[in-house]
């Protein structure tokens, strides 16, 4: 029997280029993410990770290059209609609405979402749902502003999961956590991602972006330096020289 055709991954970015004014934040980044992956992304400082992910999402323009979504180009979309294909982003500055309690601040996601809540009532019940099922439910009235730097980091993955996206891109969501929260963190991840979210993830903490990710991408001033499975990276020694070699508490964090 003949295989069967490879489907189209679930994002294929080509030659990806943003300049602000003279500075070439990402340049001619070129990478797939296939269905079912954690893919993680690295790099110093200002090495144009953000910026790659709020081009994906829809938040900005890019300079030249193509986002393509299971063979669909998907470069010009505005976020909403990038929502409505499936694909959702948390925000490396958590970004909740602070007046408003935790379930009110995901039924506005669920009713932005992909999930056809025509209703309150349905909106609250679908937000519970996504609470429950990433143990927030007891936060669930509780205003925003009140919860901790964890607690907030996971108020955005689940305000994010809420419109039931096939792809999630994930903008550090460690950063500020202790070893602990951080291994929670990553757990969580892996639950996405077992319950049929691919995901996207930057991170600083290299210990992190290996232990969880299948595949990672090395981006150092705007351009990729290394891709491949983490023991490649680790090994890649362009990669050692621009990112991993520094002694420790060299690099700063951020
Ligand atoms: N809106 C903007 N206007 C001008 N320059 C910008 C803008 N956003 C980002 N930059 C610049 O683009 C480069 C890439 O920034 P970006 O935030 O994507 O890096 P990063 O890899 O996410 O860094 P970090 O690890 O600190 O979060 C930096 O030099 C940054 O100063
Ligand atoms: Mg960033």
């Amino acid at each position: 029997m003949a295989d069967a055709k490879p489907k189209p991954p679930i994002l294929e970015v080509e030659r990806l280029t943003k300049y602000f004014g003279g500075l070439a934040a990402v340049k001619d980044v070129s990478f797939e993410v296939r269905e079912g992956q954690i893919f993680g992304f690295i790099g110093p400082n200002g090495a144009g990770k953000t910026t790659l992910f709020s081009i994906i999402a829809g938040a900005l323009k890019p300079s030249s290059g193509k986002v393509r979504s299971r063979g669909r180009d998907i470069t010009a979309l505005k976020p909403f209609q990038l929502v409505q294909a499936g694909i959702a982003r948390t925000h490396q500055i958590v970004r909740p609405f602070r007046e408003m309690t935790v379930l009110e601040n995901v039924k506005l996601a669920s009713h932005f979402g992909r999930k056809n809540v025509t209703s309150d009532s349905a909106a609250e019940e679908h937000a519970m749902q996504i609470l429950t099922w990433f143990g927030m439910e007891t936060f669930a009235q509780k205003s925003a502003s009140i919860l901790s730097v964890g607690l907030q980091k996971r108020l955005e993955i689940t305000r994010a999961m809420a419109t039931e996206p096939d792809l999630l891109l994930c903008d550090e969501i460690c950063g500020g956590l202790t070893h602990v929260e951080t291994a929670a963190m990553l757990d969580w991840l892996r639950r996405i991602r077992d319950r049929g979210t691919t995901v996207m993830y930057v991170e600083h903490d290299v210990k992190a972006i290996t232990a969880v990710c299948d595949r990672i991408l090395v981006l150092n001033y705007g351009r990729k330096l290394s891709e491949g499975a983490p023991d490649h990276i680790q090994q890649d020694p362009a990669v050692i020289e621009a990112y991993l070699g520094h002694p420790p508490g060299r690099r700063q964090e951020g």
